[in-house]
């Protein structure tokens, strides 16, 4: 049965869409069918994650105001036949739609994909209630630091009051020296601040930033203890 996974943060910056591209990029690899959308509205980044801004010609905006199919509005990835990708709008003015009409969108894309990916906005919004409209589940994603996790906290219990059903999060940009050192949040208060599962932690690594920057997610450059990782969120993500 197919899900749509929604990817969000309380704060900006953490790694959402780099972890979306990543995740969806597992995935693919795996054989499944992977659609990437970026809700971020407005603000458009997983086209460049993925190294495909030259080929996005149309955009959910398009979609939804039913200006081109979803078909024609979809990018397939270069290297693989079951990975694509739905940009979102540079116009924030552009986007009209109303919550039932992303819903409507994500049904339709459930009829073609095994997995959904969803990259969201930053924040507690009115953009968070449109973009998670119909999710199957949310994965906050928090770097280990107060204001982050503290945030990510907010964004969890908006989303439940909005009626996504299970949720979970991920921290990000772990470095394990800092954490040794006591004096950021250790794994103990970080499960304790949040009140839903953890799903996993990704070490802060330059390799994943220059991988994402150069439009290649890091799990397609080959194994590695990242790639790995990311396996193994990807499993227990399916166990939600
Ligand atoms: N685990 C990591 N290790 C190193 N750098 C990372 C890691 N995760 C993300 N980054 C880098 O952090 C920056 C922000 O990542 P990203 O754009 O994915 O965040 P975001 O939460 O989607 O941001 P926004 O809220 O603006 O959409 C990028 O430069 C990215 O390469
Ligand atoms: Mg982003």
């Amino acid at each position: 049965m197919s899900r749509v996974v929604f990817v969000a943060s309380g704060k900006g910056g953490v790694g959402k869409s780099v972890f979306a591209s990543n995740l969806g990029a597992t995935y693919a690899e795996r054989g499944l069918k992977v659609v990437l959308v970026d809700m971020n509205i407005g603000l458009r980044n997983l086209d460049i994650y993925m190294g495909l801004e030259n080929k996005v010609i149309f955009d959910v905006a398009d979609v939804l105001d039913q200006v081109v199919s979803i078909k024609k509005a979809m990018v397939r990835d270069r290297r693989f036949q079951n990975l694509y990708l739905l940009a979102t709008t540079q116009k924030r003015e552009k986007f009209k739609a109303k919550p039932e009409d992303v819903k409507s969108l994500y049904d339709q894309l459930r009829e073609r994909f095994d997995i959904i990916i969803v990259d969201g906005p930053a924040g507690v919004n009115e953009e968070l209630r449109i973009a998670s409209t119909g999710v199957d589940l949310a994965v906050m994603v928090a770097t280990p630091e107060y204001v982050s996790l503290r945030d990510a906290d907010m964004v969890e219990q908006t989303l439940r009051r909005f009626g996504v059903k299970d949720r979970v999060y991920i921290v990000n940009k772990v470095n394990k020296v800092f954490l040794a050192s006591g004096r950021l949040p250790s794994v103990e208060t970080i499960t304790s601040i949040m009140k839903v599962p953890l799903l996993g932690i990704i070490q802060y690594d330059d390799s994943i930033h220059l991988a994402a920057n150069c439009g290649s997610p890091i799990v397609f450059q080959g194994d590695s203890y990242i790639t790995r990782n990311f396996n193994k969120i990807a499993d227990r993500l399916i166990g939600y």
